[in-house]
């Protein structure tokens, strides 16, 4: 099935966002249409500053838009909701508890109750491979690790979108590469609908069916493209011609917008 016969899972009209900066009114997002479907992948790139985040965070139901409307399967978008876990790109893990504790957290806001929030927990910390460390705490993790962590509490309690906000960011390439397949792994295996935002293109194409390119000043998405890359994917999906392509054609378009804001 292509993506446009699919349903839509979150829809965005004529989305405006202003915040009130230090040089006056400031425009983060202008006019910004989107519909992101079903169980579909999608990266989000652009230049810094362009509205990346404040999107997500709108979506998120952290942040009220100015004007315009966005709404999760028909319904508008009015607070944060267990149906859409959000991972940043800092790791925002409690300090004072451990790994199975950090993921257990939201299943007990949901009112699960101990025995099985802990055998739930227990297989997400297993998934993102962090079985030997679940009584660790995250001083004790690598930033890896943390994020691992944060991936897996944002599956544990099953929300149906995952919105993310660079969490690979920042990461070493390595660490970033196995966590990339892990994320493509599980999406394989636990279908959701991915939000994700990223500043490398290389990711993006390796992850998404679609790739939003943003551009700012002020932000507002520049062009939607579809990536034709049969999955699974994985690392060595980078070295096919059809990759390679993509790749090339969504590094240049990104450039241009650098470009625009280096001006
Ligand atoms: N709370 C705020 N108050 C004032 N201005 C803000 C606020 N949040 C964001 N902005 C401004 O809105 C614009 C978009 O910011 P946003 O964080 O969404 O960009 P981004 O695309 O996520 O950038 P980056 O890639 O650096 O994370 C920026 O110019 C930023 O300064
Ligand atoms: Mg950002």
């Amino acid at each position: 099935m292509s993506a446009n016969e699919q349903q839509i899972k979150i829809r965005v009209r004529g989305l405006n966002k202003s915040f009130n900066g230090r040089n006056g009114e400031l425009v983060a997002l202008k006019d910004v249409d989107l519909d992101v479907y079903t169980n579909e992948f999608i990266c989000i790139v652009g230049p810094s500053g362009c509205g990346k985040t404040t999107l997500l965070n709108i979506l998120a139901g952290l942040e009220k838009p100015t004007s315009g409307v966005a709404e999760m399967d028909g319904s508008e978008i009015k607070g944060p909701s267990a149906e859409r876990g959000v991972v940043f790109q800092q790791y925002a893990l409690f300090p004072w508890k451990t790994v199975i504790q950090n993921v257990e957290f939201g299943l007990k806001l949901k009112g699960m109750d101990k025995e099985r929030r802990r055998q739930e927990a227990m297989k997400y910390v297993e998934m993102v491979g962090l079985k030997d460390f679940a009584d660790a705490y995250p001083k004790e993790l690598s930033g890896g690790m943390k994020q691992r962590v944060a991936i897996a509490r944002a599956y544990a309690v099953n929300p149906e979108v995952l919105l993310m906000d660079e969490p690979f960011g920042a990461l070493d390439a390595q660490t970033r590469a196995q966590l990339q397949e892990d994320l493509l792994k599980t999406w394989d295996k636990e279908k959701k609908t991915c939000f994700f935002i990223t500043h490398d293109v290389d990711e993006a194409v390796l992850l998404a069916q679609r790739v939003v390119i943003m551009g700012a000043r002020p932000g507002r998405i520049r062009e939607i493209i579809n990536i034709d890359v049969p999955y699974p994917r994985n690392q060595e999906t980078k070295l096919q011609e059809d990759y390679i392509a993509y790749r090339n054609l969504i590094w240049s378009k990104v450039y241009k917008e650098y470009l625009e804001v280096a001006k």
